[in-house]
């Protein structure tokens, strides 16, 4: 099988190209990237006006599956991720059962199998259960393919715990991924503290709840020597924090969402339950830290933390409404704002959305080195078109950008050297 991309904007941070050229992709790999390749006999792909740049990957997505198929499966969760441009994701453990044993992980890992579509890399569970008492199985997660642990949607509050769980998890190599959030500082908490909530008579949550987990997190990191990502950072606050453990040689990663660079609590106003999503959407001076944070690299990478949810259960009150924010069909599209205002070159922006993912995982692809497999994702920069959740592929519609005006998109996804999407195709065999 042989794929031969033509003329496309090619960029590629790992080889530091951005330059138009030709690709040419023979059994699932790259074989060469140059000027002007002339061939007969192979699928062509004209990719002139487009960028082509290594497969996005998401290192934050909840699929839902087994458990809550009625918000998400697999096969609509990866849908949705290749028609927003992902070639991978990897899953949170947040399912039930809990992915905390290698049956689960082997069933999610089979069922993607059979949707044939982005890959899948499955996060394990920390602990037990989510419950933070009881380490998961971790050595058989490894064994059966995990690539992160994480309890995300709950905190581990328990120190003595996660530090063991961190020099276990350094046995396996294993990176923890933490949800920072002292959920007991606001126990009835639903957005963030300050004069909105109070105008809105809505618990505050500080951020100070998200502060103070990253600070223990990273003298954890630091004590253990382990590696320690921050997952879906919100307040300005925490930025420094981690610019700072950085800057001392600590083991820290991070990731951020478009939510987070894009919206402010003020979107919770009309008690908007898309808006609704833990960590709470911040302020002004948050958003703009944040962005900060994305430009100096002190926050790696852009994840989505895609949550869906049943359309019926955002439909309730704000205090009662689930938290969360759908993001695979959204992320391109939004974080290409950050190129559209300066804060990232396109180069800065694709190294945040594949290979730093890639990198630091240790995930194939993130690369469009010859050799490498042929995960590959073609956009389109200059589409415009109005966010509309009624078409996205993804069962989830809590989606608090319906109705922005953006622009670019995704239109071809190629996984292994197959397309897997064409713009509004998902391929069916
Ligand atoms: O808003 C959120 N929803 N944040 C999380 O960390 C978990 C997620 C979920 O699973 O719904």
């Amino acid at each position: 099988m042989k794929l031969l991309i033509k003329s496309g904007r090619v960029i590629d941070p790992t080889q530091h190209l951005d330059k138009v050229l030709d690709v040419f992709i023979e059994d699932g790999v790259i074989k060469d990237i140059m000027a002007n390749i002339e061939m007969d006999n192979v699928q062509k792909i004209d990719a002139q006006g487009k960028i082509v740049c290594p497969g996005l990957i998401d290192v934050h997505v909840h699929l839902r599956e087994p458990g809550f198929e009625y918000k998400e499966t697999i096969e609509t969760g990866l849908k949705a991720a290749v028609a927003g441009g992902f070639t991978a994701v990897c899953c949170m453990a947040n399912t039930n059962p809990v992915n905390d044993n290698q049956e689960v992980t082997r069933y999610i890992l089979k069922k993607a199998q059979e949707v044939n579509l982005a890959r899948i890399y499955p996060i394990g569970a920390v602990s037990k259960g989510l419950e933070g008492k009881e380490l998961a199985s971790i050595g058989e997660l490894k064994e059966a393919g995990v690539v992160a642990l994480s309890d995300d949607g709950n905190p581990i509050y328990d120190s003595g715990f996660l530090r063991r769980a961190m020099e276990y998890a350094k046995c396996f190599e294993l990176p923890i991924i933490s949800h920072a959030e002292d959920k007991k500082m606001s126990p009835d908490g639903v957005m963030n503290e300050g004069k909105i909530s109070t105008k809105l008579g809505l618990p505050g949550i500080p951020k100070a709840s998200e502060e103070i987990m990253v600070f223990r997190d990273i003298k954890l990191a630091e004590l253990t020597g382990w590696h320690i990502h921050i997952a879906h950072v919100s307040t300005a606050g925490a930025v420094d924090l981690i610019r700072e453990a950085k800057r001392r040689g600590i083991r820290v990663t991070a990731e951020t969402c478009p939510h987070y660079f894009s919206l402010t609590e003020e979107a919770v106003e009309g008690f908007n339950t898309n808006a609704k999503v833990s960590p709470p959407l911040r302020t002004r001076n948050d958003v703009e830290a944040i962005k900060q944070g994305l430009k100096d690299g002190t926050i790696d990478l852009i994840a989505t933390d895609h949550a869906p949810h049943h359309p019926l259960e955002k439909e309730t009150t704000f205090e009662d409404a689930p938290s969360g924010i759908i993001g695979l069909e959204t992320s391109l599209p939004i974080s290409l704002r950050l190129v559209e205002e300066g804060v990232l070159s396109w180069s800065e922006l694709i190294d945040k959305m594949s290979c730093a993912p890639a990198r630091i995982f240790g995930l194939l692809a993130g690369s469009l080195e010859p050799g490498k497999v042929a995960d590959i994702t073609i956009i389109d920069p200059d589409i415009t078109y109005q966010i509309d959740p009624s078409q996205f592929f993804s069962k989830g519609r809590n989606c608090p950008f319906a109705g922005w005006g953006v622009k670019g998109r995704a239109v071809i996804a190629i996984v292994g050297g197959k397309i897997v999407y064409q713009f509004e195709k998902i391929r069916t065999s």
